[in-house]
């Protein structure tokens, strides 16, 4: 099968429900680390990887994050009349070209699996990305584009994998290890939120993903799964039980769990400590409560 990704599935259907009540008006994907958007950082991960195509899978209540692809003709002008230049050129690398961005609506919150398999109509008969804009990862070289280049040699499915401390593999889809490569975990079987002390290793499955069209045909037979949702895990597992390849992928990167608040909260210090205009502001207030802590 050729190998070229050119399509990416962005899931934003889920309720969102610890970040209430904030997501009963605001998409979860709209809430900015500093001052992009979530779903800005996903968007910029999967172009660096070469992605042409952007699906995104909504819900109910998603319209600000429709909204947020418009272009800003008036803010443009605005901008331009007042020779806000830098201005201009940050709000212009977030436009995406007409015809580029589909929207389809998962009409009910029945897991990610379901979700994805919501947009196999638009990805036909080609391999495919999938990116969880809740999961950012700062990295050198974008945690897609890693996964992209290493995929050229290994084919199969692949999923982005990252080392969690035992007591949390019951909160991840965790890997069944049948050989390691370098960067490059061949898989023997895998399982979505294992019974604490159950895990076949300590193995992660955060939110990116290669998959082929054969994953969305697997969805027809796998039912529902942990916690009742239709489960990508089960899916992608399948395909071991069928005979085919199934790869993890040990990027290089550190990943931010924004679907969490701390995790989030993680993200906006990092994020705004690495910023020039930021940095010396919040770090002086970090080490003035850490001070006083210890006071
Ligand atoms: P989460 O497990 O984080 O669920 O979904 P959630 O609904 O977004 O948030 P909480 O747990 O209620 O706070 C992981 C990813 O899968 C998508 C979510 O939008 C998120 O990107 N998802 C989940 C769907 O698109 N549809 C679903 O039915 C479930």
């Amino acid at each position: 099968m050729n190998r070229r990704i050119s399509k990416a599935i962005f899931p934003v259907a889920g309720l969102g429900t610890r970040f209430l009540p904030a997501t009963k008006s605001v998409p979860k994907e709209i809430m900015t680390l500093v001052d992009r958007p979530l779903i800005q950082y996903a968007i910029d991960e999967a172009r660096a990887a070469g992605i042409e195509d952007f699906i995104f899978v909504t819900s109910r209540g998603k319209s600000a994050l429709e909204d947020y692809f418009d272009l800003a003709p008036d803010l443009e002008s605005a901008l331009e009349k007042k020779g806000k230049t830098e201005l201009l050129e940050i709000l212009r690398s977030t436009n995406m070209d007409s015809g580029t961005i589909a929207y389809l609506r998962q009409h009910k919150a029945l897991g990610l699996g379901h979700a994805v398999s919501c947009a196999r109509k638009l990805i036909g008969d080609e391999p495919f990305a999938v990116i969880l804009p809740d999961d950012v990862i700062a990295a050198e070289k974008p945690c897609l584009q890693q996964m992209v280049e290493a995929y050229q040699d290994t084919g199969g499915a692949m999923v982005a994998a990252m080392e969690v401390a035992p007591e949390r593999t019951s909160s991840y889809g965790v890997l069944d290890i049948a050989e390691q490569d370098g960067a490059v975990t061949k898989v023997r079987g895998m399982v979505e939120k294992p019974a604490p002390g159950t895990a076949p290793s300590n193995l992660a499955v955060i939110g990116r993903y290669i998959l082929t069209p054969q994953v969305l045909k697997n969805m027809d037979s796998i039912g529902r799964g942990a916690g009742g949702e239709i489960q990508l895990t089960d899916a992608i597992a399948q395909e071991i039980t069928a005979g085919r390849d199934v790869f993890g992928y040990s990027f290089k990167g550190e990943r931010y769990d924004c679907g969490s608040k701390a995790g989030f909260l993680q993200a906006t210090v990092a994020f705004a400590l690495a910023r020039d205009d930021l940095r010396d502001d919040l770090a002086g207030f970090l080490a003035g409560l850490h001070n006083g802590s210890q006071g």
